[in-house]
C-alpha cells in the first residue's frame, strides 16, 4: 500500500485525500489496474508535482482525484467534503464548486472569445458573471488585452493561460493540471508555472500537475512518483537533476518490483 502525507497546518482540513483509491479499466483477463491502492493527503497552498512512466496511472489519479472519473474502489474528499456519490450531476456540482482543470492541449471552446471561455465555469454553474473579476484574472495572466480575441488568434502558451484563468475564475480549493506545459515553449511554459506557483502561494490553492519534465516539476514543493498504479516515492523541494535522476531509477525500480511480482 502506498500512503503518503504532506503535513498540514493544525486545524487545517485537505485540501485533497485519496483513501485507498484503485481504478481498473475493463474486466476478467483484460482487466488494467491502472491505479492500485494509492492513499495521500494534500495540505491547501501546496504545488504537487506527478511523475512516473508512461501508462504508469498519472492521468488516471489526476482524472479520479477531480471527479472527472470515478474510482473503482476507494474514497476522494476534497476540501472536506467526499466526491458526491450518486448521480452525474451531483458529480458536476460538486467539481464545479471546488475543482479547476488544466489539459495538455487547452481545451477552449474555439467559437467563444477569450473573456466568454473564462466566464463560461461561472455561467454552467449558474453563478452570477462577475465581468470585473473575470477581467482581473485575465489581467492576472497578462491577457487583458485580448479579451475579444478567439483562441485560434492566440498563441499556445497565451491559450494555455486562458485555460488557467477559466480554471481559477471559480476559486478552486484544489487546481489539476495534465501535463501543462506539454504542448509549449520553454518560455511559456514557464509563465505557466510561474502562474500556478501564484495561484499557491498568493491565493492558498493546492495544485496537482502531471509533468514528464523534471524542470517542470522542480516549481512543485514536492514531487510523487508512481510507477505500475501505485505511489513509490516523494521528494520535498527537489531540483531538476535530482528529478531527473530518480527518474532514471524509477525504470529499474519498476524492472525489480515486477520481477520480485513475478510479472
Ligand atoms: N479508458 C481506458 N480504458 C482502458 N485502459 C485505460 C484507459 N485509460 C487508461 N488506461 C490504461 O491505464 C493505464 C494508466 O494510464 P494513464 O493514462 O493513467 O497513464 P499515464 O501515466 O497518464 O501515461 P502517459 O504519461 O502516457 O500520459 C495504462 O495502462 C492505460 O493503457
Ligand atoms: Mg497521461
Amino acid at each position: 500500500m502506498s500512503r503518503l502525507k504532506h503535513r498540514a497546518p493544525a486545524g487545517s482540513s485537505d485540501a485533497l485525500r485519496l483513501e485507498s483509491v484503485s481504478r481498473v479499466y475493463g474486466t476478467g483477463a483484460g482487466a488494467v489496474r491502472a491505479l492500485d491502492d494509492v492513499s495521500l493527503t494534500l495540505a491547501p497552498g501546496t504545488f504537487t508535482a506527478v511523475m512516473g512512466p508512461s501508462g504508469s496511472g498519472k492521468s488516471t489519479l489526476l482524472q479520479c482525484a477531480a471527479g472527472l472519473d470515478r474510482p473503482t474502489s476507494g474514497r476522494v474528499f476534497v476540501d472536506g467534503g467526499e466526491m458526491a456519490a450518486g448521480s452525474e450531476a451531483r458529480l458536476t456540482r460538486f467539481r464545479r464548486e471546488r475543482i479547476g482543470f488544466v489539459f495538455q492541449h487547452f481545451n477552449l471552446l474555439p467559437m467563444l472569445t477569450v473573456l466568454q471561455n473564462v466566464t463560461l465555469p461561472l455561467r454552467l454553474a449558474g453563478k452570477r458573471i462577475d465581468r470585473a473579476r473575470c477581467r482581473a484574472v485575465l489581467e492576472r495572466v497578462g491577457l487583458g488585452d485580448r479579451l475579444d480575441h478567439l483562441p485560434s488568434q492566440l498563441s499556445g502558451g497565451q491559450q494555455q493561460r486562458v485555460a488557467i484563468a477559466r480554471a481559477l475564475v471559480t476559486e478552486p480549493r484544489v487546481v489539476f493540471a495534465d501535463e501543462p506545459t506539454g504542448a509549449l515553449d520553454t518560455r511559456s511554459a514557464r509563465d505557466v508555472l510561474g502562474l500556478l506557483q501564484e495561484a499557491v502561494r498568493s491565493y492558498g490553492q493546492a495544485v496537482v500537475m502531471v509533468t514528464h519534465d523534471p524542470v517542470a516539476a522542480s516549481y512543485a514543493d514536492s514531487v510523487l512518483f508512481l510507477a505500475d498504479g501505485q505511489l513509490v516515492g516523494m521528494m520535498e523541494r527537489p531540483g531538476a537533476e535530482a528529478i531527473a535522476e530518480r527518474m532514471t531509477h524509477l525504470g529499474d525500480e519498476v524492472a525489480r518490483r515486477r520481477v520480485t511480482a513475478g510479472a
